[in-house]
């Protein structure tokens, strides 16, 4: 189905005091095609209600090969614990061997994350959403006072819709805090990945995630060499659009 930019904007309007939940409901509702994107992190919390929600969906991760062994073990358990199919996205082999024969395999740490990210998560995320109508993310306005302060809980993603085509982009979780959101998985006994007991807040690649320390804001323990500003990975680009 297509769908147009007033229609998001209202939703948007009406949904923004509304639960998670509702958010969900609205989204699965809506849109039969539509996939959650899971990072391997407390956004587990999206496939947990979305099961409850009883529609269907459907959950894709980025496999950028760089994940820590703890995350790997967490989607596959996920996978299992929920009994729904996780589908990995890969980065094209032929961009990935050129750039790390060039450049080696820790470049990001010189030449900032931007190339690695676009050819390891930007790219695949791309090639997935040209076979969606909607997604669902676990951005929250928290989670980076830097870049993610305006996230709407619906929004058009003009920066991979299809042409003539808008892309739904769901943020269900966009007014909780981080608080809210451990409350639910301890509430619920929702599986979390086993490196949120080793001090990791905020979950991304092994080289470019390390833990917090107490009073560290989440979004310290990424890309910890980069100026906060730019802690962007091109998955959430519009959010950088806002002034
Ligand atoms: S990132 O852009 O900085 O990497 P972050 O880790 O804050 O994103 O996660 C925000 C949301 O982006 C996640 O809840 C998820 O929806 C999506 N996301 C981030 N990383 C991935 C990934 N590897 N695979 C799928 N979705 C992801
Ligand atoms: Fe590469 Fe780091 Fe981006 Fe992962 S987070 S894709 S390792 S730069």
């Amino acid at each position: 189905m297509s769908i147009t930019e007033a229609t998001l904007l209202s939703w948007a309007q009406e949904h923004d005091r509304k639960s998670p939940q509702d958010i969900l409901k609205l989204a699965l509702g809506e849109f039969s095609n539509i996939g959650i994107s899971f990072s391997g992190a407390e956004d587990v919390v999206l496939i947990d209600m979305a099961v409850k929600a009883g529609k269907p969906f459907r959950v894709f991760s980025l496999d950028t090969g760089r994940l820590h062994p703890e995350t790997y073990r967490f989607i596959d358990k996920v996978r299992s614990h929920y009994g729904i199919g996780i589908e990995l996205c890969f980065p094209e082999a032929e961009a990935v061997s050129t750039m790390v024969n060039e450049k080696g395999l820790f470049s990001f740490y010189q030449d900032t994350h931007q190339e690695c990210c676009a050819i390891r998560k930007v790219g695949p995320l791309r090639k997935k959403l040209l076979t969606l109508d909607a997604w669902i993310t676990g951005q929250r306005k928290d989670q980076s006072p830097g870049t993610r302060q305006s996230v709407p809980v619906v929004q058009a993603d003009r920066a991979f819709s299809r042409p003539g085509e808008l892309l739904a982009k769901f943020n269900p979780l966009a007014n909780w805090s981080s608080e809210e959101v451990w409350a639910y998985i301890r509430a619920f006994e929702v599986p979390y990945n086993e490196l949120h007991e080793k001090g990791f807040v905020s979950i991304g690649c092994e080289p470019c995630t390390r833990p917090t320390l107490p009073g560290q804001h989440e979004r310290e323990g990424r890309w910890w060499w980069e100026e906060a500003t730019k802690k962007e990975c091109g998955l959430h680009v519009g959010n950088l659009d806002k002034p």
